[in-house]
């Protein structure tokens, strides 16, 4: 071999060596700058001689290559994701569901950690693809930013063929660092690091991937049979031997009660880890008995996801302010001082409803606890009331409209007030923003700002006026140039063509969502078959129930809507369906052909719902067990109906199986 063959393989041995101590085993060996010089010569000799440099190069992890696209690449297996538990409850749930099933289990706890799931896939022990999640059947090809992460090894000792799992994510005090920068240089921060974590890995500019201190926990393979181990807890300490860097904080939990206490223990020292998780994963250790388990479309029968509480922080509720729905609802916001939780800053939340504000006694100049419901959309959770000032004030929700002044009315049944007069300005406007919206229309330009102006100077009334906009309507509006208003005009001019259930759901019809509308477009074709149909027709589509039937019916037999649909007809916007028919809903293969008893008492679910459910499936619900049965779902009190199916060996479930089954199919 010669000499800068040699030389190049000790520097590769080295490096590869140091990396891994530093990134893999938190144990760096030698002073950073020892490293420094080592990659120096590296480059020095690539740079010279390009033949040397090979696609496991450690100097691949200060990255080079600018990419514009990532590449869709279909997943061998797709990604799935877990199952979530809430509180203990749920989790002896799940237990108990596996040990009904197969028995004695022993449990894998491992930390969730707040990044996002990245696949890897190994040749002959050399690492040659990463993917992210996408979408979990179809991922983007992200290969030269995950080689910029010291802790994925370039290669293994091992000439594996395979696919490794884990979690890619941002160390916190990289973080904090990343954002200090961003800062400094007046550029918006990362809201939180698993947001930094996946905006590195879409850097179009590897170089820059790899100044983001990205790292890697892996926590599963696709194939065990290379491996010799015969549980989960096996296969990780293999990943360790191969170099990997796993999850250290793992531990074996005996039975239920253990799997709480390591949560418990990690709920409280959460904070004191070098990065953020935000659960518990606890898996079913043995393998053989995850295989036994299997899957559900969406996810593992054998592992669930214990997600920790949302975060709430205190800060003061200033005032409430009103907002008026598309609907008329009146929603009361609070309007808070500014506080960060879970990774954003708050300054506005729901509470929902005036019952809401009285029963909790929420008074402005409070003190509340505010969280991110679904770690999403923020909300007062409580007041503190040992911390009330003198001055705090009881809030009453108006009697009348605070757009329209309109009496606020309580629909029976509803918590909420709402305004009922049609024509409220506040409710048109709010009308017009979902009419030109993504799902809706799609007229892009068209902003909230935009439309409040065009309504209150009365250039439009209704939707269809939108189809009457000139130049010289929109010239005179705030922030409007030349360009923006030619781009708005095709913006419109092009949303004449969108298919009709654009427009039905446009139209904001009430309990009329977007897949409905998809249905009955395709169904029903035009709108002038439409104004036509009947609540009994209705009713009979597969996701059309009675009160959206009516709902519709109601609303297209005004006189007004017919106006409406005429004026947006006199400017050819399109009434037809134009989408591709997609073939007839079939039911679920588990039940689709079934012939289905119901006995004995459900309490989670009526009978009607139950057999409405079953139906929809493909099933048909009877009354009597014969030979013809196939399952029978035996509620509480069950008596003759099930002794029956038990003398004919028919297969009969609880009402705790059937919900099983019902919420596979629904996740
Ligand atoms: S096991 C079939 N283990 O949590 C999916 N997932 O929905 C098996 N995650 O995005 C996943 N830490 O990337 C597993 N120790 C861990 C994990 C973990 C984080 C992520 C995973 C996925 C989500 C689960």
């Amino acid at each position: 071999m010669n000499e800068i063959q040699k030389r190049v393989d000790e520097l590769h041995n080295m490096l590869n060596q140091y990396s891994y101590e530093y990134y893999v085993k938190d144990n760096p060996t030698v002073p950073d700058s020892e490293y420094d010089q080592l990659l120096r010569e590296l480059i020095n000799i690539e740079d010279e001689h390009p033949e040397y440099r090979t696609a496991d190069s450690p100097t691949v992890r200060v990255g080079g290559q600018a990419q514009s696209t990532f590449e869709k690449v279909q997943h061998d297996t797709p990604m799935l994701s877990l199952g979530n538990a809430f509180n203990a409850d749920e989790l002896r749930k799940f237990d108990q569901r596996i040990r009904d099933n197969i028995g004695e289990v022993t449990y894998m706890c491992e930390l969730k950690i707040d990044g996002l799931a990245v696949s890897l896939k190994y040749e002959d022990g050399q690492f040659v693809q990463g993917l992210t999640r996408g979408d979990g059947t179809t991922g983007e090809d992200i290969t030269e930013n995950l080689r910029t992460i010291h802790a994925i090894p370039l290669k293994v000792d091992a000439p594996l063929t395979f696919e490794v799992r884990g979690e890619a994510y941002m160390p916190r005090q990289s973080f904090l660092k990343l954002n200090e920068e961003k800062e400094a240089k007046d550029e918006q921060p990362f809201a939180n690091p698993r947001n930094a974590a996946a905006g590195s890995l879409r850097q179009q500019d590897t170089r820059l991937a790899a100044q983001r201190k990205l790292s890697v926990f892996l926590y599963s393979v696709n194939d065990f049979t290379q491996f010799e181990a015969s549980t989960q807890s096996d296969a990780l300490d293999e990943l360790d031997r191969l170099g990997y860097k796993t999850n250290q904080e793992r531990q074996i939990a005996n039975n239920i009660d253990e799997v709480l206490e390591y949560i418990d223990k990690w709920t409280e020292q959460r904070e004191s880890l070098p990065y953020d998780i935000d659960g518990i994963v606890i898996k079913v250790n043995s393998l053989e008995q995850q295989q036994e388990l299997g899957f559900t479309q969406k996810s593992p029968r054998w592992a669930i996801a214990y997600k920790f509480p949302a975060e709430e922080v205190v800060t003061t509720l200033r005032d409430i302010e009103l907002s008026i729905g598309r609907t008329g609802v009146v929603t009361p916001t609070a309007i808070l001082d500014p506080v960060r939780v879970a990774g954003t800053t708050v300054s506005r939340a729901s509470l929902h409803n005036g019952d809401l504000i009285q029963e909790r006694d929420i008074r402005i100049g409070d003190s509340v606890i505010v969280k991110k419901a679904g770690d999403i959309i923020p909300e007062v959770v409580k007041s503190i009331i040992d911390r009330r000032p003198e001055d705090a004030e009881v809030y009453h929700m108006p009697t009348h409209c605070p757009s329209c002044g309109h009496e606020l009315v309580r629909i029976e049944g509803e918590v909420a007030l709402r305004c009922i007069n049609p024509k409220c300005p506040a409710q048109l406007i709010e009308g017009l923003i979902h009419f030109v919206s993504r799902q809706a229309m799609n007229i892009d330009g068209l902003g909230d700002k935009i439309i409040q102006q065009l309504y209150e100077n009365e250039v439009i009334k209704d939707v269809a006026d939108i189809y009457y906009l000139s130049k010289e309507d929109l010239l005179p509006l705030e922030r409007m140039g030349e360009k923006k208003v030619a781009n708005l005009l095709a913006a419109i001019d092009a949303s004449r063509e969108n298919s009709l259930e654009r427009l039905l759901f446009g139209l904001g019809i009430r309990h009329l969502g977007a897949k409905a509308s998809q249905t009955i477009a395709e169904k029903y074709e035009t709108m002038d078959r439409l104004l036509e149909v009947s609540e009994e027709e209705l009713v009979e589509i597969y996701d059309v129930g009675e009160k959206l039937a009516q709902s519709i019916v109601t609303y297209l037999e005004n006189e007004d809507v017919r106006a409406l649909i005429n004026k947006l007809k006199e400017k050819n916007v399109n009434m037809s369906y134009k989408g591709v028919k997609t073939t007839e809903v079939t039911g679920h293969p588990e039940f689709e052909g079934k012939t289905i008893v119901l006995t004995g008492k459900l309490q989670e679910m009526t009978r009607n719902e139950a057999t409405e459910w079953l139906e929809l499936q493909g099933a048909s619900v009877t009354n009597s067990v014969t030979k013809k049965t196939d399952i029978v779902i035996a509620g509480k009190d069950a008596g003759s109906k099930l002794d029956k199916a038990e003398k004919l060996g028919t297969t009969v479930w609880s009402e705790a199986e059937f919900q099983d089954k019902q919420k596979e199919i629904e996740d």
